[in-house]
């Protein structure tokens, strides 16, 4: 991995700027930020004699003349490149100032270098107002060839690296893009649960969320702290209360004080609390509530069963119904045990949902949703782009420019198959079977992308028993209109659908595949009453950033990577 690209971003990186102004401080800092210096068109040339303050952290750094001087690299995330630092020995102890990852805060004056160096401005430093030391010995990620395999040991310091921070940078603009595109487009943002009690896909893949276990452990530590009551103790709390009792009877019948009567009951009173507590506490038993040999999810946080969302598609089903265009945007979870390169246990996910719309719209909102991010990452990322290219993958911008500008391919599941099996009669070997009504293996959608038509490919109208309860069932009784957008490098980018909005096909559809019908009586409502033709689709958001940089791995492209065996931080 290449930690020292040090091209300046393209003039696109920054807003229009009247290059005479002064520059300024970052709005909620007292330093300049470095993309408003090095992002500039001229690389900051027209900022020669300004006085600034920067802060970063040094990429490299190097004592020259004999020690008489260092240069720095120094980085700020706020774009690609380095700002160049020189820092005289008068100035300040340079030993302490060059260990990669040591961070500086300096005042200075920008100069134009000496002819023949490739940066366009550098900072000559007065004043070292910061350092924030690094022991080059300890420190887990000194500049070296860094592979991501082993940045993903150091989740908490990757981000201090050039790649890791131009991919953040990457799906910061990809996040922005997305807002931006449905907010255009009249799309109203809806939050939808993270926990849920409805398994949207209906493949049982949900994490479980539940405080059971941990109360059985509260409960266990407790009784050992304090053991239950025996049957003696109860017994005894028992004739205490009995005796008290006794006592009362005997002070009315030898018509005693008031106040001593009233003494006497309070006493009966205590007895009969602390037998009620006795009783209580011999009742609890360590372990996880159970009923009729089952867990009992009654005693459950939320008195049953629960769990993380696969998809926040049900639930803006319910919006889409109400408010006709909506979207959501959040984490999901799934439990699979997939150890690819493609999944993991916690992604994003971007789910619009269309009322008033069918199969053919759905495609066009996704056609168009992904060629706009792909335009927006040329617009506005073009420097982070060009360093996953020089770094990664050659091929990233033309393909961003490719998809832009092209058409999609459509063609329906019976289409493909018949692609697929004409590749095999071909020559072309496949690891699963190419067969009418198997689902489509990462590598057949690959082969369709990416050998067979070279460019995103919408695959549509699948076999019903391969696809969710809530797809709707077309005319022939075999397919539902289904669709998944596949593109290079990635395969399944999109996965989505015209829904069922008949209520008696979606009721029979639950039935068939074995489903219970309870859990989904609200959803039905939906087609109860006031239904409406309706259709969207979800997006892998870490899929869509692995298309667009080239980067082999899912969990390079998330900040906190969670899959089986691994959920550091
Ligand atoms: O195809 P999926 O399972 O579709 C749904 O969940 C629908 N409810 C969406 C909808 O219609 N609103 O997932 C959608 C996309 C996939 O195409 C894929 O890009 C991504 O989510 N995805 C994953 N990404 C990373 N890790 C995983 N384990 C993923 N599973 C699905
Ligand atoms: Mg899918």
């Amino acid at each position: 991995m290449a930690e020292t690209d040090q091209t300046p971003p393209p003039a696109d990186q920054l807003d229009a700027l009247n290059l005479s102004d002064a520059v300024q401080n970052h709005s909620f800092s007292d330093r300049v930020l470095i993309r408003s210096i090095v992002g500039r068109p001229d690389g900051g040339a027209g900022l020669a004699g300004q006085r600034v303050r920067a802060g970063g952290w040094v990429k490299t750094g190097r004592e020259q003349g004999k020690g008489t001087f260092a240069f720095l690299e120094l980085n700020d995330g706020s774009c690609p490149a380095n700002l160049q630092v020189i820092v005289d020995a008068g100035v300040a102890v340079l030993g302490k100032l060059v260990a990669t990852g040591t961070c500086v805060v300096v005042d200075g004056i920008l100069k134009v270098p000496p002819e023949g160096t490739r940066q366009r401005i550098e900072l000559r430093v007065e004043q070292v107002v910061h350092i924030g030391e690094v022991d080059p010995a300890k420190y887990p990620i000194p500049k070296t060839k860094l592979t991501l395999e082993f940045l993903r040991d150091h989740l908490h310091l990757r981000s201090r690296t050039n790649t890791i921070a131009a991919i953040a940078r990457i799906r910061n603009a990809l996040a922005f893009a997305t807002h931006s595109f449905f907010q255009e487009h009249h799309f109203l943002y809806v939050h939808t649960p993270i926990i849920t009690t409805s398994d949207c896909e209906g493949a049982g893949e949900m994490f479980q969320v539940t405080t059971l276990i941990s109360e059985a452990e509260k409960l266990e530590k407790e009784l050992i702290k304090t053991p239950s009551p025996s049957e003696v103790d109860i017994e005894a709390a028992r004739q205490l209360v009995s005796e008290r009792g006794e006592a009362v009877k005997q002070l009315k019948a030898a018509k005693a004080s008031k106040e001593d009567i009233s003494a006497s009951v309070v006493e009966l009173n205590k007895a009969k609390e602390s037998l009620s507590k006795l009783e209580e506490r011999f009742k609890l038993t360590p372990g996880i509530p159970q009923k009729d040999g089952k867990i009992d999810y009654t005693q459950d946080f939320f008195a049953r069963q629960a769990f993380l969302t696969v998809s926040g598609q049900l639930q803006v089903e319910t919006y889409a119904c109400a408010v006709s265009n909506v979207y959501t945007f959040g984490p999901t979870f799934r439990a699979e045990h997939s150890h690819t390169s493609r999944h993991l246990a916690e992604f994003w996910m971007v789910e619009p949902e269309i009322a008033f719309a069918d199969l053919q719209d759905d495609m066009n909102c996704a056609e168009a949703y992904v060629k706009y991010m792909c335009k927006w990452l040329l617009e506005k990322c073009l420097g982070d782009m060009e360093f996953m290219a020089k770094n990664y993958d050659k091929g990233c911008i033309d393909r961003l420019r490719m998809v832009a500008s092209t058409p999609f391919v459509r063609i329906s599941y019976t289409e493909a198959v018949e692609q697929l099996e004409e590749a095999v009669k071909g020559g072309k070997k496949f690891e699963n079977e190419v067969e009418w009504g198997f689902d489509l293996a990462s590598e057949h959608e690959r082969y369709l992308t990416e050998v067979k038509f070279q460019k995103p490919v919408i695959v549509y109208n699948y076999p019903k028993g391969i696809k969710a309860f809530y797809m709707r069932l077309n005319d022939d009784l075999k397919t539902v209109a289904a669709m998944d957008v596949l593109v290079p490098k990635v395969g399944e980018l999109i996965g989505g659908s015209q829904r069922e909005e008949r209520y008696e096909v979606i009721r029979e559809r639950i039935i068939e595949m074995g489903l219970p019908l309870e859990p989904y009586e609200w959803y039905l409502d939906l087609r109860r009453y006031g239904t409406v033709k309706h259709c969207g689709f979800g997006l892998g958001f870490e899929r869509m950033i692995l298309f667009a940089t080239g980067i082999d791995n899912i969990r390079d492209v998330i900040p906190f990577p969670r899959y089986p065996g691994r959920a550091d931080l």
